[in-house]
């Protein structure tokens, strides 16, 4: 059997181009004991990845000439020697940039099995999967929005800003998203339910989102870092929060340059409180967040968007296109059929 892989082809420098990543096949080894084989249907893009493919995310060593990109992917165990999972289940797995993955059963904890009932497959990698837990995790345990007040996002079509800004808003807070273009500006008020959505690639968005925010921002849940930031703090209220969820705009900056500095000293004049968030911390509350998120999308109070390719081969332009803020929605790849 044949396994189609995306690998590095060299480190990108800066926005990655498709030429940093080369398709190639190889076999699939044979089980051992103790191993399943799974069969990828559904790829995960994120940002972090251009990090991660770097060495500079959080638990990721950066990867070499040839190594399969890391990736996070909804599965199928289709064949299995090992005690816990059996052929046919549906799973969340770090099984890369490729079509099969030989697993040896890594910790309990980095492997989810997926209630196929719960929601379409595919939503486990977005609104149900970690970018929703992320959203979650930022709007209920760190930020908790009290009534009435204003809610900011970043990023607002994608599956964290879009989440965040959908629970901040059942909370009943106004929400108001910042986005690259007036399609997503769309997606998010039309379809997500914000109460208003700035482009911030208009000459005037810093005026318009101070009149989408007549009482000012209680809440900025910030996803991209650089220039936005800092000139949406300027619009804190006193004694605002803001979320420190995701610096995107600065992720595809040369390894020897600083990046984008901010003027702290906003905060202090603000008497703002500044919270950093990684996901990672509340894994073990999954199971806390699915119970919360999955009966608010069986009744359409909370909306998802998938950006989609298909094959495997296509990864590699898809993830370019996000690293350039072009994806709608959350970007996946359809690797394989959900049934054979
Ligand atoms: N803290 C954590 O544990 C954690 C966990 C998961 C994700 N995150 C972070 O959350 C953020 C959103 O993630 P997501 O998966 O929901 O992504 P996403 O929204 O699907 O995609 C990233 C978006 O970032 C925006 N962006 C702003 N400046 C950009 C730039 N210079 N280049 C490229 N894109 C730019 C683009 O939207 P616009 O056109 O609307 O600007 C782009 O579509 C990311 O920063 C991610 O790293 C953090």
């Amino acid at each position: 059997m044949h396994n189609t892989q995306v690998q590095l082809a060299k480190q990108p420098e800066g926005n990655p181009k498709t030429s940093d990543f080369q398709v190639v096949k190889a076999d699939v080894a044979k089980l051992s004991d103790g191993q399943f084989l799974a069969r990828n249907i559904y790829l995960s893009l994120d940002p972090y990845m251009r990090g991660a493919i770097a060495g500079r995310h959080m638990g990721h060593q950066r990867l070499n000439q040839g190594d399969v990109i890391y990736g996070r992917c909804l599965a199928e165990v289709m064949e299995s020697k090992h005690p816990g999972y059996k052929a046919g289940e549906n799973i969340v797995i770090e099984s890369g940039w490729q079509e099969y993955y030989v697993s040896g059963g890594e910790a309990d904890d980095e492997i989810r099995k997926v209630d196929a009932t719960l929601a379409p497959l595919a939503a486990n990698l977005g609104v149900l999967g970690m970018p929703g837990l992320t959203a979650w995790a930022g709007v209920e345990k760190l930020a908790n929005p009290a009534l009435g007040s204003t809610f900011v996002v970043t990023a607002a079509a994608g599956p964290v800003g879009g989440t965040a800004g959908q629970l901040a808003k059942i909370k009943g807070c106004r929400a108001v998203g910042i986005a690259g273009s007036d399609k997503k500006c769309r997606l998010v008020v039309n379809e997500y339910g914000f109460d208003a959505c700035v482009n911030y690639k208009n000459k005037n968005w810093t005026d318009e989102l101070k009149a989408a925010c007549p009482n000012g921002i209680d809440t900025y849940f910030d996803n991209v870092g650089g220039p936005v930031l800092d000139a949406v703090t300027q619009q804190l209220n006193l004694y605002g929060k803001v979320i420190m969820c995701g610096l995107v705009s600065q992720y595809n900056r040369a390894s020897d340059s600083p990046g984008h500095g901010h003027n702290l000293g906003v905060f202090v004049g603000k008497r703002a409180q500044l919270l950093g968030l990684v996901v990672y911390d509340y894994y073990a509350r999954f199971g806390e967040y699915l119970k919360a998120a999955a009966p608010l999308l069986k009744a359409g109070r909370l909306k998802f968007h998938d950006d989609r390719v298909e094959g495997i081969d296509k990864a590699p332009e898809h993830f370019v296109k996000l690293m350039n803020g072009l994806n709608t929605g959350k970007a996946l790849v359809a690797v394989g059929p959900e049934k054979l």
